[in-house]
């Protein structure tokens, strides 16, 4: 026994009412049901092999402007047949003139003229000569052009043959607009046909459960609507975060939940933060204009109270009071007091440790650096660092690694390794690294290590301190699967529609 819900009874009965053959159209039309709805009991009844659900394809012809023209003024050939006409000759330089056509379109008349035989070219004299006096019949293409002109849009596929290449013709002749179009159609079948034969009725079945409902009671004799969770409904584009800030948030809610404390800090930094407070020397490669954004206007910013300033500049100088030999040349002041978009994190790291020093610290940030990088696949000169320090009494580099290794798993990136590597900044120092199995190939997550005595006794830190950054994109392409960075940062609304809401 077939059970249907009620738009389905109103639909099959609907199309029992209209001769047991109806389009999709009419049926919205006679049953009042909504095009969805309808779409919707088709497939439901089709599926229960009571109606069939046949497609056209339809092709659908209309005029276009110029299309639309000739069909008021005639085709050019028309024209220009009965401008020579009167005196059976015409000078070919006349014809804009005399038959009120533009002399771009001079050629295509005058090939359609000796195409369809009513005129001849005397090309020595310049002149069209018509072939016979009297005018010659209306054609096929001005028929189907008096056609359209009139019913604004035909079939081609209802037309007769010599229409239909006519339509090809015009269609060459850039005059139409093409449109193809499936047209859908239900039939009753023979089981359509006995069901309806039999007599159904259409049950009123209500679709939501009111409180009116429920306080009355009527519930108890309401027949509840059955819903059908397996059929298609049109897509719906919410609004959402975009995917990369879906992947910032993701990275700012584990750090959350492994007990971090989120920092922030401007984009433009001195470079004594961005560099000199991490020990980097001044003439070191990566400040070189190749990589650091420099600011021209205001090119200098100021620098922190004297005493880490002068700790930092003995450091770089002779290593101060840390037992190191520093990088032995004269520290300028007004190199480190110019200004950088800053380049990572690690500026807003030592920049908040020359503030907190007591032990336990467990500090993040998740923002923004700027490298003068070329655009490519793989890189753009903005992009986010995921940045994180832990400070305590005793915590060693294993501490680092198991940190490390439980932030990233929780991305769902579970084979990291640690691979020896170098900062001006870290000893030890390395890089986490993740397998990729789609790329067979290991790739890099951060850069990591503990930071050096050149850098926290100018800060007066006494406790040991594991620090990690690493690029935020790498992981939103993974879990993204692109090979692209750039569309990160494209627009692509059909990408960003397509992206999940939850990863
Ligand atoms: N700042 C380094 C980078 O931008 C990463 C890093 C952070 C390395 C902290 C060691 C410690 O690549």
């Amino acid at each position: 026994m077939v059970k249907l819900r009620e738009n389905e009874q109103k639909t099959l009965l609907t199309v029992g009412s209209l001769g047991g053959k109806a389009a999709i159209g009419q049926l919205v039309q006679a049953s009042g049901l909504a095009h969805a709805a309808v779409m919707r009991a088709a497939l439901e009844l089709s599926k229960e092999n009571l109606v069939r659900l046949q497609e056209e394809k339809r092709t659908i012809l209309s005029l276009n402007e110029e299309g639309q023209l000739y069909a008021r003024r005639g085709l050019p050939e028309r024209r220009a047949f009965d401008a020579a006409c009167e005196s059976g000759e015409i000078s070919i330089e006349d014809l804009p003139h005399e038959a009120d056509i533009p002399s771009g379109v001079v050629p295509i008349a005058l090939a359609w003229l000796t195409r369809k035989r009513w005129a001849t070219i005397n090309r020595e004299k310049g002149t069209l000569i018509v072939a016979q006096k009297e005018k010659p019949p209306s054609g096929s293409d001005e028929k189907l052009l008096k056609l359209l002109a009139a019913k604004r849009t035909a079939t081609v596929e209802k037309m007769d043959k010599s229409l239909q290449q006519m339509a090809v013709t015009l269609k060459r002749r850039k005059l139409v607009k093409v449109e193809e179009k499936t047209f859908r159609t239900l039939e009753l079948t023979a089981k359509g046909r006995g069901l309806i034969r039999k007599g159904i009725e259409v049950s009123e079945e209500v679709s939501r459960l009111t409180p009116e409902l429920i306080l009355s009671g009527r519930w108890r004799e309401t027949k509840f609507r059955k819903f059908n969770v397996t059929a298609p409904g049109s897509p719906v584009y919410p609004g959402k975060a975009h995917p990369l800030q879906q992947t910032i948030e993701r990275a700012k809610e584990i750090f959350l939940e492994m007990g971090f404390t989120e920092i922030r800090g401007p984009l433009v930094e001195t470079a004594f933060w961005n560099f000199d407070a991490l020990f980097q020397p001044q003439d070191h490669p990566a400040r070189e204009m190749m990589d650091t954004f420099y600011l021209s206007a205001p090119k200098a910013g100021r620098l922190p109270q004297k005493d880490v300033v002068n700790a930092v500049a003995k450091t770089h100088e002779d290593g101060w009071k840390t037992g190191s030999k520093g990088w032995g040349y004269k520290w300028s002041g007004e190199e480190a007091r110019r200004l950088v978009l800053r380049t990572h994190t690690t500026a807003e790291t030592i920049k908040y440790l020359s503030k907190h020093k007591e032990p336990p610290i467990k500090i993040f940030s998740v923002d923004r650096v700027y490298r003068n990088e070329q655009l490519t696949y793989k890189n753009t000169a903005e992009f986010h660092q995921i940045e994180g320090i832990v400070v305590d009494k005793g915590v060693t580099f294993r501490d680092l690694m198991g940190t490390l290794k439980a932030f990233y798993s929780r991305f769902g990136l579970r084979k990291v390794q640690f691979w020896p590597c170098y900062f001006p900044y870290t000893e030890p120092s390395a890089q986490a690294m993740v397998y990729v199995p789609k790329l067979k190939r290991w790739m890099e997550l951060c850069g990591m290590g503990m930071f050096r005595p050149e850098v926290l006794a100018p800060m007066g830190i006494k406790y040991p301190v594991l620090a990690w950054g690493g690029g935020l994109e790498r992981i939103a392409m993974l879990k993204l699967g692109l090979d692209d960075i750039r569309l990160l940062y494209g627009n692509r609304l059909d990408w960003i529609r397509r992206t999940p809401l939850c990863q």
